[in-house]
């Protein structure tokens, strides 16, 4: 799907654009908005309303054919709800409906005249983003490993927002933006769909580099013998149990001042979750191919960043391995010893996400960044408190850190991919005590997402750091089972609203 914007000047009349499919707000009042109005040269779209074949109801739409005097071969009414609130809500209820009117359509190309820049509280970047990523997930297929592919998308295949001369720089440059992220979104999903005998740590190596190559990034594959060499014992005891070769993933995007600290995206890429020892049941055991999420997050996210040249250094890291069964396994109570120094006792080999991550926390230290952010599909337990909406976001808390969870909060509410904060505090600390080791890697039942965030925490604190817990965002189950591109839109946010922060 194709995307682009258009001026339309004072002199150029709404009936002259020329368009496969001109779309225009209606409301529930069966008001026609102004560009409707401007359109209704001899009453037909007046007299559809009055018939009440259209409601103006969000989402709701109808097709108009050969207006005479209009240019457009159709006009389609779009219902954006009542007129004194377009809220978010609604826009986005009537960016669905916009969406399958036109996969309906005979014609190649639309042109959109809606009043995207009247939602409230949110900015034309927003109205645009929402139709953008909406269309390009309407036709975003996971059909690569189908000998018979899905049916290709039906209808229009080009979209055109029609602005004011005004607004034309800013939805130019929101539209850029937002195509990058679709494009972002789209590779964090094609890589979490992918299944674990295709997408192994060695698939994702491979993907960095070809980004890398691609983009003119830096990168750099750790081998395990390097792992070896850096003492990264905890990373190195999950993928003892496993044939395929462990991977350490950098990645770097330099668009900032070489004076400028570093940001660092680390992200969790188990390229399959068996459970090791410790093994899960069997119900579903499949979704864990998608245990590398956090992994497909990072790079999805600098697929966007490195589109757009984002002013701003940003470093990936992404510890990848399989966690699995056999006789070289590391068994429920052995005890490790972290990069860090901290020996580690294993007492259920099903929480390695931490084991993971530890070590490539110590890691970046040597990247003195201005902030780290890891991404994980860490718990269960974090979907048990907050469901499939929110990402789990955990600080510390003090005044960095604080201001570091409301920057990430705030980024994901204006992309509608939300998180919500969680505690990391001293007291749950204590339920990861060991009686042979620094510290156990698990902290019993209760707040399960919160002690896996603490131990994280321990290998954290030469720096502002914050955990996203993605395990109930990063993917549906069920009958729409597959990856949802989150947080990529979250982090994407974050990382602009930090360049924009950099030049106040
Ligand atoms: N990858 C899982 C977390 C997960 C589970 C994500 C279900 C999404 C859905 C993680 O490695 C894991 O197994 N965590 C354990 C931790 C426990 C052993 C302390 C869990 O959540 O059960
Ligand atoms: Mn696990
Ligand atoms: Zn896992």
């Amino acid at each position: 799907m194709n995307f682009s914007t258009k001026t339309l000047d004072a002199k150029t009349a709404v009936t002259a654009v020329k368009t496969g499919a001109l779309v225009v707000g209606i409301h529930e009042n069966r008001k026609l908005d102004r560009a409707a109005a401007a359109l209704d040269k001899l009453g037909a779209i007046s007299a559809a309303l009055k018939s009440g074949d259209i409601t103006g109801k969000a989402g709701s739409t109808l097709l108009l054919r050969g207006l005479t005097g209009v240019a457009a071969e159709r006009v389609v009414l779009l219902g954006l709800g009542p007129q004194d609130e377009l809220s978010d809500k609604n826009f986005a209820a009537a960016t669905a409906g916009l969406v399958r009117a036109l996969a309906t359509l005979g014609c190649d190309d639309a042109a959109l005249l809606l009043p995207l820049d009247q939602v409230k509280g949110r900015d034309l970047g927003w109205a645009i983003r929402n139709v953008v990523l909406a269309g390009r997930d309407s036709v975003y297929r996971a059909d690569a490993l189908k000998s018979k592919k899905d049916p290709a998308p039906a209808g229009v295949k080009k979209i055109a927002f029609l602005t004011s001369v005004a607004d034309a720089s800013t939805a130019k440059t929101a539209l850029a933006e937002a195509v990058a992220l679709a494009n972002g979104m789209a590779l964090t999903k094609d890589l979490g769909n992918l299944p674990g005998n295709f997408c192994t740590p060695s698939y994702l190596a491979n993907t960095a580099k070809k980004l890398a190559k691609d983009f003119k990034l830096g990168v750099e594959v750790l081998e395990r013998k390097q792992l070896e060499a850096l003492k990264m014992g905890s990373f190195l005891s999950v993928t003892n149990g496993s044939d395929e070769p462990p991977k350490f993933i950098v990645l770097k995007h330099l668009g900032g001042r070489s004076k400028d600290a570093p940001v660092v995206l680390v992200g969790k890429g188990i390229t399959f979750d068996t459970g090791g020892i410790s093994l899960k049941p069997g119900l579903n055991m499949d979704e864990m191919k998608y245990d590398m999420c956090g992994a497909a997050s990072v790079l999805g996210t600098f697929r966007t960043i490195a589109e757009l040249g984002l002013k701003l250094n940003v470093i990936g890291v992404i510890p990848t391995c399989e966690n699995m069964p056999s006789g070289s396994a590391t068994k429920p109570g052995d005890v490790v010893t972290s990069m860090s120094g901290q020996t580690i006792e294993v007492l259920n080999t099903d929480a390695e996400g931490r084991l993971i991550l530890c070590d490539a926390l110590t890691y970046v230290e040597r990247f003195k960044p201005a902030a780290v952010v890891d991404i994980a599909t860490l718990t269960g337990a974090c979907i048990v408190a907050l469901g499939h909406h929110n990402t789990g976001l955990f600080t510390r808390e003090d005044a960095a850190h604080d201001q570091l969870a409301d920057q990430l909060l705030a980024a994901g509410r204006s992309t509608g991919d939300t998180a919500w904060r969680m505690p990391i505090q001293d007291i749950y600390q204590e339920q990861l005590k060991s009686n042979f080791a620094d510290i156990a890697n698990i902290g019993g039942q209760p707040a399960g997402s919160v002690t896996a965030a603490c131990f994280l925490e321990r290998f954290t604190r030469k720096y502002t750091w914050a955990h996203l817990d993605i395990a109930g965002t990063a993917w549906k189950s069920g009958a729409a089972k597959g990856a949802t591109g989150r947080p990529v839109p979250l982090l994407t946010n974050w990382l602009l609203d930090q360049v924009a922060s950099l030049k106040e």
